[in-house]
């Protein structure tokens, strides 16, 4: 048995693998699958303001290990889903981890606003969406632009609930962006949001997306993925992280927490595996048990333990752990 519980700040978890915001809506559809208030969270489409209807059509186009997503943030605005989504996220039990999205800082404080009353988990505010007309709303591209909108944030939101920023990959120094976010107030840091891509249709020899650019998912980014939570964990190794990024299986989300993630989300292979969220749970406990782990929260950045750290722990492991054996008596 492992004990599965973890925290993302002041947010405990019953376990660690939750969805990643954009692959399952508000978690309605998923609950065909499985009883969403049996995982870590659920987390949400990002939400705006307004109601929006997105990029143009074609959104998406299949890649090798991953796809490349063109949405555009649509979704039903802050009005309908106060009135609909989160009403049904709480009647089912589930924790809501609330993705907002703003293409200003205002927006951002608007939302936190109108979510300060009522049944939210924790606040993942996401400031690196890249399909975003102009990139200078990549927010996270910038550490001073993405501290501005996380102070504010911060300062607009109940104090009581945890805010994590969402960062970007396409980054020079992603520890930098980190670091700049943390001071301006976020409790902990969202890692990877998908990595800007192009893909170019052969046939039509024009860009295969709509939106010409698009995000690019799957297991083709994990290394990317895990390279980045390890790069922020070993720079900022107190600041809890949710890693996400091509998880398909419990040995991937072992590899986050390896890294320094207390908690994993799940995405792309929700497309093709609905119930992945529980599977990747059960694997992951097997192999947490499998390596000797009692628990998640002893796993939580191991990867930065040296092998002598790391033979010394369960070395201790075993001394705590086996029964006093009288050597004389055995012989
Ligand atoms: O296009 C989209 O809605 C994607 C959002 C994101 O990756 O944050």
């Amino acid at each position: 048995m492992v004990d599965m519980s973890t925290a993302l700040s002041t947010l405990e978890l019953p376990n660690p693998v939750l969805t990643a915001s954009g692959c399952a809506a508000a978690g309605e559809e998923l609950n065909q699958f499985f009883d969403v208030s049996e995982i870590g969270a659920v987390v949400t489409k990002s939400i705006m303001t307004r109601a929006r209807s997105g990029r143009p059509t074609p959104r998406m186009a299949e890649t090798p290990s991953g796809m490349l997503n063109s949405i555009g943030l649509q979704g039903p605005g802050i009005d309908s889903f106060l009135a609909n989504e989160l009403p049904w996220l709480k009647a089912h039990g589930a924790r809501a981890v609330v993705s907002i999205a703003g293409s200003h800082t205002d927006e951002y404080v608007t939302l936190a606003k109108r979510l300060y009353h009522h049944p939210v988990a924790m606040l993942e505010v996401n400031i690196s969406c890249p399909n975003v007309e102009n990139r200078g709303q990549v927010f996270a591209c910038d550490p001073l632009a993405a501290a501005r909108v996380i102070s504010a944030v911060r300062r607009a939101a109940n104090p009581n609930v945890p805010i994590f920023a969402k960062l970007s990959p396409d980054v020079t120094d992603i520890a930098q962006v980190a670091r700049a976010v943390i001071e301006a107030g976020a409790d902990g840091i969202s890692l990877i949001n998908t990595l800007l891509g192009l893909v170019i249709d052969l046939d039509t020899l024009r860009p295969a997306l709509g939106g010409v650019t698009g995000g690019l998912s799957g297991p083709a980014i994990r290394p990317v993925a895990v390279r980045c939570v390890w790069q922020v964990h070993q720079a900022l190794p107190s600041v809890p992280l949710l890693g996400m990024g091509g998880i398909k299986t419990g040995r991937d989300a072992l590899e986050f927490i390896l890294a320094g993630a207390s908690a994993v989300s799940v995405g792309t292979v929700i497309f093709h595996d609905p119930s992945a969220p529980m599977r990747i749970a059960r694997e992951l406990e097997a192999e947490l048990a499998a390596r000797g782990f009692q628990s998640v929260r002893e796993a939580i950045g191991f990867a930065h333990r040296t092998s002598s750290e790391q033979a010394e722990f369960f070395a201790a492991r075993i001394a705590t752990t086996q029964p006093d054996v009288d050597m004389e008596a055995t012989v």
